[in-house]
């Protein structure tokens, strides 16, 4: 049997970028798919034959069955929100035994974490997802996080989480004038998964080391995007992991030579959830157009908050900036359906700042609240490209966006997606070049 490609599938936008689908899609040629960060502030959507799922701490890799999949160290994991989506999961007929493993050092999301972060909210406003990621992430760097595997080994865990109960207590009361939860609430909210995480609970570093060496393919899945990275993002507007291919090596453990493929994600268009600058973001009545009304599962609505995400064009700065810190070899460009109908298209290219045209994305949110976007105008077109399956079917002007945006890039797009569901794509070898 020839040997599979280990893969890293990134987002390169500020997250929703059609992850989940392009993950499915490759989940294929995977025995095995990692997460490797973030946790329930994901909301990752699979269509399989028009039936949505949405995922948020579960790799999407769950819907193949004879995947492994894994929820690895770097991860903050919401035990209430992973067993419920366990149980969908069963109730919808996928056997889940054998196939869900959890790093014993992933971290865990408390009352003590939400209420932090309700708190931190409250003054310091970045529009989070309200799943406790940031403070469970701090209480991590502070050395006071918990983790799966003090819970499942550690007789004295009550201790611990006394222990981030105490030194919390008093400002959430004092300080933000917030009802904190009792002890015993914030011991039950994980001490009651216990013995069902047991089983769960695996030495994951081996398994996805292992996986990797023995060329059955692995598949790493990233949660929200490179603009959302805590380093490389738009700080301090981002969430409180890497999302970027760093955080596959920290956050799984692995050895990132062994990954023979880093496939960044990119939407037609870009969104955003939650507060933060955003450069072409579009007029309001233009982004009710592209974002719809919320009656199709595909419309631009938060799979976890339910928000309405905010629109704009895409982007070549961060798509560049995002293609460096990620070390990209190829693209997969999804919602090409979504822009059927428009008269033109806008790309920027570069950004005009301080006097000077720039395609380098600037490090402080002051330099990019300033950025002006600088665009090229493509030629829309009026057919209807969803569900088409190969490039040479689409509209000239869809096949030009496409190439103007590899050349802009300098990257291959390796596939288009024209609809929500698995078949609903373009495979594009290119030795047509
Ligand atoms: P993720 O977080 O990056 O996995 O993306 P989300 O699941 O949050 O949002 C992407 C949305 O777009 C989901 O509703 C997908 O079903 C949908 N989607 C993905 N690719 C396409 C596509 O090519 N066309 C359309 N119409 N919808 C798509
Ligand atoms: P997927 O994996 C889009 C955003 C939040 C907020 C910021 C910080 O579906 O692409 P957090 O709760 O992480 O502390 O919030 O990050 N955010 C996302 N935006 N998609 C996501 O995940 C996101 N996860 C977090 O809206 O702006
Ligand atoms: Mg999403």
């Amino acid at each position: 049997m020839s040997r599979k490609p280990n893969r890293a599938v990134l987002g390169l936008l500020w997250g929703d970028e059609g992850k989940a689908k392009i993950i499915d899609l490759l989940g294929k040629y995977a025995n095995m798919i990692v997460r490797f960060q973030g946790g329930a502030n994901a909301g990752h959507t699979v269509m399989i034959k028009n039936t949505k799922t949405v995922l948020h701490q579960i790799p999407v890799g769950i819907m193949r069955e004879n995947t492994t999949c894994i929820l690895g160290a770097g991860m903050a994991i919401d035990l209430p929100g992973l067993f419920d989506e366990i149980k969908m999961l069963e109730n919808s007929g996928i056997d889940l035994f054998d196939r869900l493993f959890i790093s014993p050092r992933a971290h865990l999301v408390t009352p003590i974490t939400r209420k932090i972060e309700e708190a931190l909210e409250s003054k310091n406003r970045i529009g989070t997802t309200l799943k406790g990621i940031g403070p469970t992430y701090s209480e991590k760097a502070l050395r006071t996080g918990l983790r799966v595997g003090d819970l499942v080994r550690n007789r004295h865990f009550k201790d611990l989480v006394k222990k981030q109960y105490d030194i919390h207590k008093p400002v959430i009361q004092k300080v933000y004038g917030l009802e904190m939860p009792s002890l015993d609430e914030v011991v039950d909210y994980v001490m009651i998964y216990r013995d069902q995480l047991k089983e769960l609970v695996k030495p994951c570093l081996f398994l996805v080391n292992d996986a990797l060496k023995d060329g059955t393919g692995v598949l790493f899945e990233g949660a929200q995007g490179s603009m959302l990275d805590i380093d490389w993002g738009t700080y301090p507007y981002v969430t409180s992991s890497n999302t970027t291919l760093g955080g596959i090596i920290t956050g799984a453990g692995v050895d990132a030579r062994k990954i023979d493929q880093v496939i960044g994600v990119v939407k037609t268009f870009t969104t955003r959830v939650g507060d933060g600058p955003f450069p072409t973001e579009m007029p309001p009545q233009q982004a009710t157009d592209l974002r719809g009304s919320g009656e199709n599962p595909w419309d631009e609505f938060g799979a976890t908050t339910g928000r309405p995400r905010r629109i704009g064009w895409l982007d070549g700065v961060v798509l560049k900036h995002s293609i460096t810190i990620n070390g990209v070899d190829a693209l997969a460009l999804t919602k090409m359906d979504s822009l059927d109908g428009l008269p033109e298209i806008k790309v920027c290219h570069s950004y005009w700042m301080d006097g000077f045209i720039t395609d380098s994305m600037p490090a402080t949110i002051t330099e990019l609240a300033e950025a002006r976007p600088i665009y090229e105008t493509l030629p829309g077109w009026t057919e209807n490209t969803r569900g088409i399956t190969s490039f040479s079917e689409l509209p000239e002007n869809a096949r030009n966006f496409v190439l103007y945006i590899e050349k802009m890039v300098r990257k291959p797009i390796i596939l288009v997606s024209t609809g929500p569901n698995r078949s609903e794509t373009i495979v594009i070898k290119h030795s047509r070049k």
